[in-house]
């Protein structure tokens, strides 16, 4: 079986309230979404990439990709369609058995040795299998008026990052029903769960933060700082 990255790349990243869509602010340098990449392309060099663009996309580089195969997908209108558009981009040539690994392009700062661990997990669960992280801050429900109704006990609550890994016919099975269904679709776990399929949660370090609003750019930027001390690079 062969190994596919697949890479919602089509927002318009409008919490940043910036000139561009996020994937394509500096970061040290460079932009987020050549991080990214880099990072995916560390963890398995053979692997194909299809990487999802705006179709009114004015800012992408084809010289930020660092795959030897990858091609260019439309995205849709949300992202569970941008993912769709890419399986569907996929059918010729992939196979049932293949995996799919999705990462959000706004995740630069996620860990090669996770993607390593991920991708491990994946060859053993015929389910699927997604980074996450136990969830550390106590949680509230609202009363609709701004008191809290209850507190949502915090045991066993993990906060869904990415990647998120499966064999291409189940996710492809999945996204096709749960568009179907019209069913709220946020992560590909979700829709993987609405099959009755239980997908295995993998441990993610913690600092895989997703840049989403304006502050997050220099919180990546010293995230990375710290991972390269720690790496010794
Ligand atoms: N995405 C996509 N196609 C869409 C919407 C989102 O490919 N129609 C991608 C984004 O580019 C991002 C990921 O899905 O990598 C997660 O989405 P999010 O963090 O919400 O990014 P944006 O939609 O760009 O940001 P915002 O919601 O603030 O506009
Ligand atoms: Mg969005």
């Amino acid at each position: 079986s062969r190994w596919w990255w697949v890479v919602p790349a089509a927002g318009q990243g409008r919490r940043m309230r910036a000139d561009r869509p996020k994937q394509y602010l500096e970061l040290d340098g460079r932009p987020v979404l050549a991080h990214t990449l880099e990072r995916l392309h560390r963890a398995m060099p053979e692997a194909g990439l299809c990487l999802c663009l705006d179709a009114d996309d004015r800012w992408f580089d084809p010289a930020w990709v660092p795959f030897a195969d990858w091609r260019r997908v439309t995205g849709g209108s949300e992202r569970v369609d941008s993912v769709a558009n890419a399986l569907a981009a996929l059918a010729e040539e992939a196979t049932d058995d293949d995996f799919v690994l999705v990462h959000d392009v706004a995740r630069p700062c996620v860990w090669v040795e996770d993607l390593r661990r991920l991708a491990g997990v994946l060859v053993e669960e015929p389910a699927g299998a997604l980074l996450a992280t136990p969830v550390a801050d106590t949680v509230k429900r609202d009363d609709g008026q701004g008191h809290v109704h209850a507190t949502v006990p915090r045991e066993g609550l993990w906060q869904a990052l990415t990647p998120q890994g499966f064999r291409y016919r189940l996710l492809r099975d999945a996204l096709a029903l749960a568009r179907s269904r019209g069913l709220a679709v946020t992560d590909e776990a979700s829709a993987v769960e609405a099959l009755g399929v239980s997908p295995r949660l993998v441990a993610s370090r913690r600092d895989n933060l997703k840049i989403t609003h304006p502050e997050d750019l220099a919180l990546a930027s010293h995230v990375l700082a710290t991972q390269a001390a720690l790496d010794g690079d």
